[in-house]
């Protein structure tokens, strides 16, 4: 309980979080023509060591050349302990135009990682007179990251979004699993000799939920690397979206589609979200705080849970 309200994460379309090489300039232009809402230019894990010069110039300057639209747009810089991060801020804050929404910070592992980037960024924004913040989004992807997760969505009012990144987070787990996401053949349940298949992302992905809900962010989940399985991105994204989060990475572009699919509340949730809001705006005005829809219980609690739905449809269809 607390008599604090809980604060709101930044109202933007967040379904689909597409993701490309900055050493692969040839594919920006389709990056901003798909229909993604966020675009993550990657200096990381998809960049060898001896293209990050090279990457991280492609990318300076298609933020300013290319028409990213009305999307967000986010540089993934590469970790704090790899000798790269500190150039990859310093420049992109020199040197890249106000059109850069955001920076994502991959593998953090506590609040004073934040801090030292807040601290960069902010000296370098004050020393250049940008007038635009840059927005944070970062990965949870390691056991410190987990164990750590509610100080780092607390831990600069840049926070903005927080995804689970599901391969770096298994190793760091020590998992027995090279999947990047989705079913894991060994995670099951035995009942009566049938087996059942769990979860096993699903206690990160709720930490991640409830941290970020505490603190008004974005909680996203990541990669889902098979992009040749759409049944199973799909099954993924679906538990996902269930437990909270608001969108989903892209590492192709055959998963941007879906995931904005399973994103966007359908027609029909919308409309039922609407009609229980509806009968209940009805109940209060008999002086009741529960009646019946579809020959279910709503109550007030069933107010907030329709509200979520009719606000997500409300923002995307701005
Ligand atoms: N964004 C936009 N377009 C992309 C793209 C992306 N991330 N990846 C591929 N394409 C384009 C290709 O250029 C090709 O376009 P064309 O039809 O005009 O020729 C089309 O989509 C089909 O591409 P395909 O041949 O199926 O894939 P590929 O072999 O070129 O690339 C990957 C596959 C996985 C290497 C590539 O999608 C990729 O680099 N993904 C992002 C990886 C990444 O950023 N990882 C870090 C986060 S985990
Ligand atoms: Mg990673």
């Amino acid at each position: 309980m607390s008599f604090r309200l809980q604060p709101t994460p930044p109202a933007r379309p967040n379904r689909c979080q597409l993701f490309g090489p900055g050493s692969r300039p040839a594919i920006f232009e389709k990056m901003a023509g798909s229909a993604a809402d966020v675009i993550n230019l990657d200096l990381e894990d998809s960049v060898a060591p001896d293209d990050k010069d090279t990457a991280r110039q492609n990318v300076i300057q298609a933020i300013g050349d290319i028409d990213w639209g009305t999307k967000t747009l986010s540089v993934r810089i590469n970790g704090l302990d790899s000798p790269y991060w500190y150039r990859d801020v310093v420049d992109l804050l020199e040197q890249a135009s106000d059109r850069l929404d955001q920076i994502m910070i991959p593998k953090v592992g506590n609040a004073s990682d934040i801090y030292a980037v807040d601290a960069l960024v902010s000296s370098i924004e004050a020393a250049k007179g940008r007038t635009k913040p840059i927005a944070f989004e970062v990965i949870i992807e390691s056991a410190a990251g987990i164990a750590h997760v509610e100080e780092i969505a607390a831990a600069s009012p840049r926070m903005a979004a927080m995804s689970l990144g599901a391969a770096d987070f298994a190793a760091s787990m020590g998992m027995q699993t090279t999947g990047i996401g989705g079913t894991q053949e060994n995670y099951y349940m035995l009942h009566e000799g049938q087996k059942h298949w769990s979860d096993p992302w699903h206690w990160a992905q709720t930490a991640i939920v409830a941290a970020c809900r505490t603190h008004g962010v974005l909680p996203v989940d990541g990669p889902f690397g098979d992009f040749s399985d759409e049944e199973g991105f799909r099954a993924q994204a679906r538990r996902s979206a269930t437990l909270g989060m608001v969108g989903k990475w892209a590492i192709h572009p055959k998963q941007v589609a879906l995931s904005n699919e399973v994103f966007t509340p359908s027609d029909e949730a919308v409309t039922e979200a609407r009609e229980i809001l509806v009968a209940m705006e009805e109940a209060k005005a008999s002086g009741s705080g529960a009646t019946v829809y579809k020959g279910r219980l709503v109550d007030i609690a069933s107010i907030k849970q329709a509200e979520v739905i009719v606000k997500q449809a409300e923002l995307l269809a701005q």
